[in-house]
């Protein structure tokens, strides 16, 4: 440490803010303390300290902290490597929106689509309002209780874009059957209420997700993605609420200032995604590609499947390497 200088955070929090710094790197989500230092703390002002106080400091930082770490490094790793799940891996992602399927048989199109290679399902959960633009979609918390029973192991990643976000999110979680939950923001009435959603949906221990129409800047978000609060942003490259439209490549910018800033973020797209427009948006920061019509209108699933992975980098989509779904 040097002794010349101490930075002074933004967070008063320091005690929980120290804590949440050592958690971050013994769980191995930054590779050091100081890295997990230069990515969560924001500095606001530096100051010289008494120099005693320093030397006492360090040299007891040096017999607690760093010998207990280094002791306790390797079981919190294998705690934390055992109580994830394995979708946070950094592996391109493909997710079939199920919007573009045949509504009378769901549940086949489902597990065939997850045969043919797909890694989640997407469910669009439109209510026909304003924020799916007046569009209605056949699907809501009932078909995401049915898709678990006949997929007790898929990865259901459910977009609710609805009038009442809440309250779908509340009967959503009630259910227990989705694995990620994203909130189309603009539904929601403010920037707390959009805090209270995400809070509550990774209290009902699902990945938060918050989906930006194309209209929407990142800006909107930083402060909930600053406070770690979001697992996924879904960059929509089209208007919420149906399929079928063309990518706008308004999405490319976002998602590449979000890759910048976030690295360790999950950033979906979704709208427009097929195989010319995937590699634009992989290289722009997407590990999460949502496709529906090029999926559900190929003559072949497998083969549009296959096309979209070959989109991101063979380190991203090892071959060969199944979700725990497909086996
Ligand atoms: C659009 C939905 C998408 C839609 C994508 O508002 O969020 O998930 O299903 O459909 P395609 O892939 O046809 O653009
Ligand atoms: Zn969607």
């Amino acid at each position: 440490m040097d002794a010349t200088q101490v930075i002074i955070g933004e967070s008063a929090e320091a005690p929980l803010l120290g804590c949440a710094v050592l958690a971050s790197a013994l769980a191995g989500v930054h590779p050091s303390i100081s890295e997990a230092v230069e990515a969560m703390v924001r500095p606001a002002r530096r100051i010289k300290p008494d120099a005693d106080a320093a030397n006492a400091f360090d040299a007891l930082y040096d017999r607690v902290y760093r010998h207990g770490f280094s002791a306790l490094k390797p079981l919190s790793h294998r705690t934390s490597t055992d109580a994830r799940p394995e979708t946070t891996e950094r592996r391109g992602v493909v997710a079939a929106s199920l919007l573009a399927a045949d509504a009378g048989h769901l549940g086949d199109a489902a597990d065939a689509v997850l045969h043919a290679g797909a890694d989640w399902l997407h469910v669009d959960i439109f209510d026909g309002s304003k924020a799916s633009n007046g569009a209605l979609s056949s699907m809501g918390p009932q078909t995401v209780k049915a898709l678990r029973k006949r997929l007790p192991d898929a990865y259901l990643d459910v977009h609710v874009g609805c009038r009442d976000p809440a309250a779908v999110v509340d009967a959503l979680l009630a259910d227990g059957c989705s694995s990620g939950l994203t909130f189309q923001f603009e539904s929601c009435a403010s920037l707390d209420a959009a805090r209270a959603l995400a809070v509550e949906t990774r209290k009902g221990g699902c990945d938060v997700g918050v989906c930006l129409a194309p209209e929407t800047p990142i800006s909107a978000i930083t402060s909930l993605l600053d406070a770690g609060l979001v697992d996924m942003v879904d960059v929509l490259a089209v208007a919420p609420g149906r399929g079928g439209q063309s990518f706008d490549p308004v999405a490319l910018p976002k998602l590449r200032a979000l890759r910048e800033k976030y690295p360790g973020l999950r950033l979906q797209v979704d709208g427009g995604i097929d195989g010319a427009t995937a590699p634009d948006a992989v290289d722009a920061g997407a590990d999460v590609l949502v496709a529906g019509s090029y999926i559900f209108r190929a003559g072949d699933a497998a083969e549009a499947v296959a096309a979209l992975r070959e989109a991101f980098p063979p380190e991203a989509s090892p071959q060969g390497k199944r979700w725990p779904w497909q086996r």
